[in-house]
């Protein structure tokens, strides 16, 4: 008979062995219908940022908005992750970008909820965006301000400093791109190449928040008055909210 000792051993002897060979693999679902009809093909397309889409659209509808901001727009696939949000929040989007994204394809029935201007993020966060919010009939605040421009340190410490100030009470502040690295790995286990930026994006938010992290991590916080959150795949994702 065997001892008793060997016996308890045998789960972990097994969770060694499936790890081994069956590597952990999630997938990013997208069960809310208006979020897979903003995404379309997006939902399951591989990008940078597909395994993040769901936790924008989340945090900001559960931000209540009036109007969501997106810095960096690019192709337009986290704008449709915001537009979903302004859509089940009757919100607004407005998206700002170096270049001109104004043409990027996204679908028709979301695209009354959307502005773009194109303009450099930080200096259009002042009288440019209060205009904005002006002309709108809206306090010079966003609920919901998502960060996915340049990654660079002294950059994003800019845009903070220009932005925080403009994020409403029980808003948030979201980040894609804290744990950039030369490879980075998605949630379905498969890694991609990345690019190294010496840790531009969440030196800055150490530097915010006034603490150190391991951005390798999966780790919730509070610093600053805000409550944190990341998820270290797909280059990280980071979600300060503002407290009361
Ligand atoms: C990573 S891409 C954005 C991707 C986009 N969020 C998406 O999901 O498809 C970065 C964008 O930031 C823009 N960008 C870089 N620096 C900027 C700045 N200072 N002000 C505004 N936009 C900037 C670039 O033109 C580029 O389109």
């Amino acid at each position: 008979m065997p001892a008793p000792d060997s016996i308890s051993r045998i789960p972990s002897k097994i969770g060694r062995l499936l790890r081994r060979l069956v590597p952990a693999r999630w997938h990013a679902s997208t069960p809310d219908p208006v979020l897979a009809e903003a995404l379309g093909p997006w939902a399951s397309a591989a990008s940078d940022i597909r395994d993040h889409l769901g936790t924008i659209f989340l945090e900001t509808v559960l931000s209540r908005p009036r109007l969501i901001v997106e810095l960096g727009t690019r192709g337009g696939v986290s704008t449709r992750a915001l537009l979903a949000a302004a859509e089940v929040a009757d919100a607004h989007v407005l998206s700002v970008d170096l270049a001109d994204c104004s043409g990027v394809e996204l679908p028709q029935r979301f695209r009354p909820r959307w502005s773009f201007v194109r303009a450099d993020d930080v200096a259009f966060a002042g009288k440019g965006f209060a205009d904005f919010c002006t002309g709108r009939g809206l306090p010079a605040r966003a609920e919901a301000i998502l960060i996915d421009t340049s990654h660079e340190y002294d950059h994003t410490r800019a845009e903070i400093a220009a932005w925080a100030p403009r994020l409403a009470a029980g808003g948030a502040l979201l980040f894609h791109d804290t744990n950039m690295a030369a490879w980075f790995r998605r949630l379905d286990g498969r890694a991609e190449p990345g690019r190294d930026n010496a840790r531009g994006v969440i030196r800055a938010l150490e530097e915010f928040l006034g603490k150190r992290f391991d951005e390798r991590t999966f780790f919730v916080d509070r610093a600053q008055g805000y409550a944190v959150w990341h998820v270290p795949w797909s280059s990280g994702f980071t979600v300060l909210r503002k407290l009361d």
